[in-house]
């Protein structure tokens, strides 16, 4: 047995939880698809910084990763935290991809021809926004200007509410190989909540088609933790989706920050809360457990045999801004506004709002707000973080020999820390490598929350950062 897939009794037995534990460890904590995570970077990182760290990679030689943000969306889902411009009137679309050509061709200039492509996402918003002819002129351009690996991973983020089969023949035509689509909940009083009407045979629909299209891999995306949801509620959504068999499932946590997103504020007083939202997030996760997926950790599942799950097994997997993936050492190039580029030790983030990411990109090519150089220290600890959520496992000997420290003396206090967790049965801490359990990878964030020294400076600040970690 490998902690990928363990017997669902010992995951129904540890996955028992109290008001209590909640109230302890149901507290705001980063999703560390960064770390450092991004209010710690500063606007003193500008786009000099980013053309350093550009020649950097092209010594490096290293593999491309290019992500691709296209904000707009026909209308607001009122639970969203994304990035987003909601805009009905698609004239927004051409002169946004005038600037994101334009980015992209001044990043390809520090990108060699020799640097493959290994993957290459879009995401939003809502890329399905664009038109079938806006997205091939845009994909055309991408591939004028970089070399794509033959077996790159090619995908992007779909809603199935504005995509149409020609947008689908027009994707897979380009190369797209990996379909993602927002579903959420497919029961009508939550849908009439979050003002998402999206039915059940729109969606089975749009599937069918992708996977008579060849689409190698179908991601869902459901939130738990949505108002109006309840175990009973949710646990028809996923039967639902179990009759699409996508092949992949994120089970997101609805991430409830009022105080960036307002319009969350609309159903406050209808969310399940506690060991209602647990109970919800409990009684997902037992079905895909049950239909036989694996958990692969941080709200995803897979089938088995799907690379995430294999990777996971191998302890090759790795995360970035678009979650988990398997292109590990790939450097991340992130173009369209407020888009994130993590490349060799340094992070970088685009212009947030529209005006100012144009007018930098018109001037200088591209367009850094603020961004962040990792210190020998944050680099252990992003080390340490990322074997936490993406293997599960941290091995101790590994650490200490590819940072040049001794594990336990550098971590003695996190160690300590973790005491605690060890106790309410969250992590086993053994001589040679730290390990969680079940109970433990559901609550990751709290276990990786303990190496990060940023926190508690952070949690000094006047509004919360981060959302709940359950
Ligand atoms: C960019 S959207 C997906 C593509 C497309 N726009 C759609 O909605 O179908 C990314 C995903 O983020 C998730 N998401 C957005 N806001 C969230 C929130 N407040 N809490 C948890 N997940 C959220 C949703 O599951 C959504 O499908
Ligand atoms: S969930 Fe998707 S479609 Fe809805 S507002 Fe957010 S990005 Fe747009």
């Amino acid at each position: 047995m490998t902690l990928a897939n363990p017997s669902l009794q010992q995951m129904r037995e540890e996955l028992h939880v109290g008001e209590e534990f909640l109230a302890r460890y149901n507290r705001p904590g980063p999703r560390y698809t960064s770390y450092p995570t991004a209010p710690v970077w500063n606007d003193a990182f500008g786009p000099d910084d980013l053309e350093r760290v550009h020649e950097e990679a092209e010594r490096a030689r290293s593999p491309v990763s290019l992500y691709m943000h296209i904000p707009f969306c026909e209308s607001l889902c009122l639970f969203c935290a994304c990035n987003v411009i909601i805009q009905k009137d698609k004239n927004v679309a051409p002169p946004y991809l005038g600037v994101l050509k334009r980015e992209l061709e001044h990043v390809s200039r520090s990108v060699s021809r020799k640097r493959p492509v290994v993957q290459f996402h879009w995401g939003g918003g809502t890329p399905t926004y664009l038109t079938p002819p806006q997205i091939e002129d845009l994909f055309g351009a991408a591939r004028d200007h970089f070399t794509f690996a033959a077996d790159a991973e090619v995908g992007i983020e779909v809603d199935p509410r504005v995509t149409s089969r020609e947008h689908l023949e027009t994707l897979r035509r380009l190369g797209f190989n990996r379909l993602s689509m927002g579903v959420q909940d497919f029961h009508p009083e939550v849908q009439k909540a979050i003002n998402r009407i999206q039915p059940f045979e729109l969606t089975r629909d749009l599937i069918f088609a992708a996977r008579e299209l060849g689409f190698d891999s179908i991601n869902v995306d459901l939130i738990y933790g949505l108002p109006y949801q309840s175990p009973e509620r949710f646990a028809h959504t996923v039967d639902q989706i179990l009759q699409l068999a996508p092949d992949r499932v994120a089970l997101f946590s609805y991430a409830h920050v009022p105080w960036l997103k307002k319009q969350q504020g609309s159903f406050a007083a209808h969310l399940p809360e506690g060991m209602q939202k647990f109970e919800i997030f409990r009684t997902g996760m037992l079905k895909f457990l049950e239909a036989g997926y694996l958990y692969i950790g941080m709200d995803h599942f897979a089938k088995p045999g799907d690379e995430l799950a294999t990777s996971q097994q191998n302890r090759t997997l790795h995360r970035n801004f678009q979650g988990y993936t398997t292109k590990a050492g790939a450097d991340l190039y992130g173009m369209g506004v407020t888009a994130i580029s993590g490349i060799q030790n340094a992070y970088a983030q685009n212009h947030r709002d529209l005006p100012s990411w144009e007018r930098a990109v018109a001037g200088r090519g591209i367009a850094t707000m603020r961004g962040y150089h990792l210190s020998d220290d944050d680099r252990l600890r992003r080390a340490v973080i990322s074997r936490l959520l993406c293997h599960t496992i941290v091995v101790k000997a590994e650490i200490s020999r590819e940072f040049g420290i001794d594990f336990d003396r550098y971590f003695a206090e996190e160690l300590r820390r973790l005491e605690p967790s060890r106790d309410d049965g969250l992590v086993l801490l053994e001589s040679d490598q730290i390990r969680t359990t079940w109970l433990g990878r559901i609550f990751i964030r709290n276990l990786a929350m303990v190496f990060d020294p940023y926190l508690e400076r952070q949690q000094l600040a006047a509004k919360p950062l981060f959302s709940k970690t359950l």
